[in-house]
């Protein structure tokens, strides 16, 4: 195995018409490279880790919404030595109601599949929010020593990508990033205008469990930044982000604009420094009013 794997023909296991299947072949490699004697999964949607398994002859649970096993609410069965996770990619596919009947799994097993479906999150932040809940129950399951190999992907909606990867919890000792190219799936037969930059891999993630107690977490943060209250913009940077954002203006806005922001509190001559760089640099232009302006070169 290396730190790209590609695989054009699917293999055998698991169902090539389930939406979001993946390649049997990665499982195969990914038991022979880490010589898995155990591998788990709980999102096992079409069977591809089982059927995997099951020739390999390495045992572990197998289960899924649409077998009636809902990670959210429910215990994990076993104490996993490894766990493959293949999560839903937000919404772009959706699993209970479409890949299978959610009526059905309401009658056999008695529960709603579509309450706790992680493809029918009602948006990014609520899907990312479930995503690490998910992470951690696992992993918190997981034994010491064992790995969780995680296969997921981007999206990109309006000119935004929203990305697992960027955004999944990473408990543990990460250890692996493998990119892993797609083949044969719906995106790949849609033809794109020139701006747009077709995605055609995938990530897995491979975190080590090196003790149980007490484990690393590394988690994402996404705050507003304003630029008036940092310690690494300059003068110019502030300058320029106020007159970019807000067109033309007169010295006296400007100011208004910087007051009561951290960037005044260390210097109480700020307005002279306020006038000092709009007249240091060419960007900056002023008219016969005193109306500022940014001009971009
Ligand atoms: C990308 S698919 C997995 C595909 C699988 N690797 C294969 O090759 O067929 C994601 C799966 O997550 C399942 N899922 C979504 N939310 C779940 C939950 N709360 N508990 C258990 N399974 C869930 C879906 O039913 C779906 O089968």
């Amino acid at each position: 195995m290396e730190s790209v794997v590609s695989y054009p023909d699917r293999g055998h296991g698991g169902r090539s018409t389930y939406r979001g299947n993946c390649s049997p072949l990665l499982i195969e490699d990914l038991i022979q490279q880490y010589r898995l004697p155990y591998l788990s999964d709980y999102m096992v949607g079409s069977g591809t880790t089982e059927d995997v398994c099951r020739a390999k002859g390495v045992p572990g649970s197998f289960l899924d919404l649409n077998r009636g096993f809902d990670l959210v609410e429910m215990d994990i069965p076993d104490i996993p030595r490894n766990i493959f996770w293949h999560p839903p990619y937000g919404s772009m596919i959706i699993y209970s109601g479409e890949q299978y009947s959610a009526e059905e799994v309401l009658h056999r097993y008695g529960i709603d599949p579509k309450k706790n479906d992680l493809s029918r999150c009602k948006d990014w932040a609520e899907f990312v929010d479930m995503m690490n809940y998910c992470m951690m129950k696992q992993f918190a399951a997981l034994e010491r020593g064992g790995r969780m190999f995680t296969l997921m992907g981007d999206m990109k909606k309006k000119g935004t990508l929203y990305s697992m990867l960027a955004d999944i919890v990473k408990p543990g000792t990460l250890e692996q990033i493998i990119i892993k190219m797609q083949h044969n799936c719906v995106s790949s037969r849609t033809t794109y205008s020139g701006k747009f930059v077709p995605i055609v891999h995938e990530y897995l993630m491979v975190l080590r469990k090196d003790a149980a107690l007490m484990f690393p977490v590394s988690l994402p943060r996404r705050y507003d930044y304003d630029v008036r209250d940092s310690k690494a913009g300059t003068w110019r940077d502030v300058l320029v982000s106020i007159l970019s954002d807000k067109g033309r203006l007169p010295l006296s806005e400007i100011y208004r604009m910087v007051d009561g922001h951290k960037r005044t509190y260390s210097n109480q001559h700020w307005r002279e420094k306020v006038r000092q760089t709009l007249q240091m640099y060419p960007c900056f232009r002023s008219d016969t009013q005193g109306i500022w302006a940014y001009a971009a070169a």
